[in-house]
């Protein structure tokens, strides 16, 4: 599938980093296709993190995700690797290993407020696709 499921965080919403953020998946040469702000409730929370239900950060996860709106995308890409194209424009999921250039690694202090989630495979995106926007 050549479409993604990203989100801004709530950091990056209060942070005002959304348009930077944006931009950047842009010009890397892929279209939004749907966009919505939006607060999480728990549910959709827990739903989104689902495989991490049984780790000790979970419930701060949840907290987290739902404090505040997020920016939840649709991103498309010409080739069936847009996850991937994705995945590296947002960075490494730790603090300590995200470069300089991504988008993590230009302005994240923490591992848990990184700012953006981007799908992690093709089966990730199709299940957050359906998640975040239903009616798609
Ligand atoms: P995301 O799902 O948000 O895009 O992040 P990711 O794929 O890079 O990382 P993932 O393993 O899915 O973890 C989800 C979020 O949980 C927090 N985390 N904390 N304390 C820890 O060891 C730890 N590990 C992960 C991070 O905020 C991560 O984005
Ligand atoms: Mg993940």
């Amino acid at each position: 599938m050549n479409r993604t499921f990203v989100m801004c965080k709530p950091d990056a919403v209060e942070r005002g980093l959304v348009g930077e953020i944006v931009a950047r998946f842009e010009r890397k040469g892929l279209t939004l296709v749907a966009a919505e702000l939006k607060t999480a409730d728990r549910a959709l929370a827990e739903a989104h993190y689902d495989e991490h239900r049984d780790k000790p950060f979970f419930g701060e996860l949840v907290d987290f995700l739902t404090r505040s709106p997020v920016l939840a995308m649709v991103v498309e890409g010409p080739a069936d690797n847009t996850f991937s194209i994705c995945r590296t424009l947002i960075g490494k999921t730790s603090v300590d290993d995200a470069q300089p250039g991504s988008i993590r690694g230009d302005f994240a202090t923490t591992t848990n407020e990184n700012l953006v989630h981007g799908s992690d495979s093709h089966e990730s995106a199709h299940r957050e696709i359906d998640l975040w926007f239903p009616n798609l």
